[in-house]
């Protein structure tokens, strides 16, 4: 089976789950990709390129998960661990066949232009990391600026970037990007609505692909990789729940095409955690009534990103509704009984396991007797599907070992 998916509709919702790492500071990425190529326009780049420059702005943070490290993107220049995402985001792009071109423009785009050549790449890949990286630090320099202010506050960015010219910033790109600020445009098209708007308009020009089950798997692992990494607390847990979502679903007679959109919704389900702040995630005691809608939120977020990924699709459905239960006490949706799909439930039940299976900041891993008391209990409350617990129970050893359990 494949999906009729437009590459730069699917690269934009990627870019939205990334903006989540920044809570506040959202559309970095987009603002990037936008300024990027206006620079490129003028320097003569040709409409491909330009266009892998819009897909590698978008997407150039993709090694950054947890928001401490975000809080350094926005506040130095230069610091002495930002190589540590580009070398993340690098191995991410590798893993994805779609987005493997974009993988050494991601690696050195916090390399300053002096060095390049002794990274020996090759030019195109200087010019792509280096114009992403000196528009990624405007940004950045820009940020505490409404757009009328940033437009005022032209000459004082400006002056900024010119300082490193030669060093950290190609000379003709600087050049460059000096006259594209001069227009008003340039600052008030990064106003969120206009992205939005541009970015829409985008979506319905660009062409849709055919992506195949395996390029949509490997996509989504590269999104579980990113998610899993916000904490170590989280390691590993999207992709052991879409593993053992899998297991279960084989396990159940479920026909090959469903079990592999099992699986991908899996990877998926925990997209909104990305927008989780780091010491509500990690937080060792019981959560506030403030802090407990903020990390249930979640789900919705998750659906709100794969809603405009999928559509209404199941896999979208799937994975965002991994915390309803069949009583109707669970969210975002509270659907209950025959509302809530029978792969939803799968993953419900895979994603509880693995939670308990793994160390959180408030309890150590469970052993597979502890793990099965605690599903046997929500059964009886009403909460989880008889098919999937008996399986689970039937299974118990099995299950608890993919979910990460060791003995
Ligand atoms: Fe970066
Ligand atoms: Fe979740
Ligand atoms: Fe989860």
């Amino acid at each position: 089976m494949s999906y009729r998916m437009s590459l730069f509709r699917t690269i934009d919702a990627l870019s939205s789950c990334l903006d989540f790492v920044g809570i506040d500071d959202v559309m970095h990425g987009k603002r990037v990709g936008i300024m990027a190529v206006r620079v490129a326009e003028l320097l003569g780049w040709d409409e491909d390129r330009r266009q892998t420059l819009l897909y590698a702005g978008f997407l150039h943070d993709c090694g950054v998960s947890t928001t401490d490290e975000h809080g350094n993107l926005v506040t130095e220049l230069e610091w002495s661990n930002a190589d540590n995402h580009c070398k993340r985001g690098e191995k991410y792009l590798n893993e994805v066949s779609l987005f493997a071109h974009m993988a050494p423009y991601i690696r050195y785009h916090h390399t300053r232009w002096e060095d390049l050549p002794k990274k020996q790449v090759s030019q195109d890949v200087a010019e792509m990391a280096n114009i992403i990286f000196l528009v990624d630090r405007l940004d950045i320099l820009r940020a505490a600026y409404g757009p009328a202010e940033a437009f005022d506050n032209r000459e004082q960015f400006l002056s900024v970037i010119r300082k490193y010219s030669g060093r950290l910033f190609c000379p003709e790109m600087v050049e460059a990007l000096d006259k594209c600020s001069h227009s008003e445009a340039f600052w008030f098209s990064l106003d969120p609505q206009m992205l939005e708007m541009h970015i829409r308009e985008q979506s319905m020009l660009g062409s849709k692909l055919d992506i195949n089950q395996d390029n949509l798997r490997s996509i989504a692992t590269m999104f579980a990789h990113i998610i899993d990494a916000k904490s170590h607390f989280t390691a590993d847990h999207s992709v052991r729940v879409a593993q053992l979502s899998r297991y279960i679903a084989e396990g159940l007679g479920i026909d090959q095409e469903t079990c592999a959109g099992i699986e991908i919704a899996g990877y998926l389900h925990d997209l909104g955690k990305l927008r989780i702040p780091d010491a509500i995630l990690e937080k060792p005691g019981p959560l506030t009534t403030v802090e407990r809608p903020t990390m249930k939120r979640h789900a919705y977020d998750t659906y709100e990103i794969l809603y405009r990924l999928f559509g209404d699709d199941t896999i979208a459905l799937w994975a965002s509704f991994h915390h309803e239960t069949i009583n109707g006490e669970g969210y975002p949706f509270q659907l209950s009984g025959a509302k809530l799909p029978f792969e939803a439930r799968i993953i419900g039940v895979a994603d509880i396991v693995q939670a308990l299976v793994q160390n959180r900041p408030y309890r150590p891993s469970l052993p597979s007797a502890e793990v099965m008391t605690i599903v046997d209990g929500m059964f009886n409350a009403g909460r989880l599907d008889e098919r999937v617990v008996n399986f689970f129970r039937d299974h118990l050893q099995e299950c608890w070992q993919m979910a990460g359990g060791v003995d």
